[in-house]
C-alpha cells in the first residue's frame, strides 16, 4: 500500500491540507496537483468546477492514488459527491472536516465562515454546520480577493495586509467565537486574519482535521503504507513551476522539493 494519497487544488491552497497530512502522516506519499492556470475556481459555474475537479482527478487517477483528497472548498462545495460516484477509491473533502472542527471550538454557537463566492453561495457550510447541530447560526462571508493575493505569492506583504483588514471589517463585534478559514489558501493568511480578529476567535485550518479523517479512512480501508520505503512525494501543476515551487517550498518540509509542469484538460 506505497501507493500515493493524491490531493488536488485549484492551485497552492491545497498545500495547506498536504502540510497537515504530512506531519499526521508521516509514512505516507502524496502526489499533489493544483491547477493553477485555471484557479481560482470561486468565481467559476459550478458545472465548470466539477469538470475541473474530474480533469484533476483522472490524472491523478493514472498516477494510481489509493484516496484522493479534494483539498479545495470550491470543488468540495460543488464536485464532492459526483467524483465519489465516478471513482472506486475513497474521496475525502474539506467541508464536513472544517464544520466538525469549528463545531468542536466554538464556545457561544456563533460560528464566522469565510470562503470564495463559489463556496458561500452553495452555503455548504451552513448545511453541514445544521447537520451536526441545529442551534448553531452562521455568519458567513465571500473573500474573492484573498485566493489571487495568495496565488500571486503576495500573502505576507502590505497588501495582503490592507485587503484582509477591509474585508473582514463586517466581522468586527459580530460576536463570532469561531472562525472557519472556508478555503484552503486562506491559511496562508492566517497570521494576518488572527490578527484582524483578535484573540479571542478561535481560527479554524480545516486542513487538521482533513487529514485526521484521512488517517481514519487509512484503517477504516486498510489502506496504510506500511512498506517502509522512503517517501517519494510528487508535485504537479498546470501553471508556473518557478511560482508554485517557491510556495511549496515555503510551506512544506519536503526536501528536494520538485514540481512538474502538466497539461490537463482540452
Ligand atoms: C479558488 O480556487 O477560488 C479557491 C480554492 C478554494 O475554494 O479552496
Amino acid at each position: 500500500m506505497n501507493q500515493p494519497i493524491g490531493v488536488i487544488d485549484s492551485g497552492v491552497g491545497g498545500l495547506t491540507v498536504a502540510q497537515e497530512i504530512l506531519r499526521q502522516l508521516p509514512n505516507e506519499n502524496i502526489c499533489y496537483l493544483g491547477d493553477t492556470l485555471r484557479c481560482p475556481y470561486g468565481p467559476r459555474d459550478t458545472e465548470q468546477v466539477k469538470e475541473f475537479t474530474m480533469d484533476m482527478t483522472n490524472y491523478l487517477l493514472e498516477h494510481d492514488i489509493k484516496l484522493l483528497v479534494i483539498a479545495c472548498n470550491t470543488a468540495t462545495a460543488a464536485a464532492l459527491q459526483y467524483i465519489r460516484e465516478h471513482v472506486a477509491i475513497p474521496v475525502v473533502g474539506v467541508i464536513q472536516p472544517g464544520a466538525r472542527a469549528a463545531l468542536k471550538a466554538t464556545k457561544n454557537n456563533q460560528i464566522g465562515v469565510i470562503g470564495t463566492e463559489g463556496t458561500i453561495k452553495s452555503q455548504a457550510y451552513n448545511s453541514a454546520l445544521d447537520l451536526l447541530d441545529h442551534t448553531i447560526k452562521v455568519q458567513t462571508l465571500a473573500c474573492p480577493k484573498f485566493a489571487p493575493v495568495v496565488e500571486s505569492s503576495e500573502y505576507k506583504g502590505s497588501v495582503a495586509k490592507k485587503i484582509v483588514a477591509q474585508t473582514l471589517r463586517p466581522f468586527k463585534n459580530s460576536g463570532v467565537d469561531t472562525f472557519v478559514l472556508g478555503c484552503t489558501h486562506y491559511p496562508l493568511l492566517q497570521p494576518i486574519i488572527e490578527n484582524v480578529l483578535g484573540s479571542s476567535v478561535k481560527v479554524i485550518n480545516p486542513g487538521l482535521e482533513t487529514a485526521s479523517e484521512v488517517s481514519m479512512l487509512l484503517d477504516y480501508f486498510s489502506l496504510r503504507n506500511v512498506s517502509g520505503e522512503k517517501n517519494q512525494h510528487r508535485f504537479f501543476t498546470t501553471g508556473s513551476t518557478k511560482i508554485f515551487g517557491g510556495i511549496a517550498r515555503d510551506w512544506l518540509d519536503v526536501p528536494n522539493l520538485e514540481v512538474e509542469y502538466v497539461k490537463i484538460g482540452q
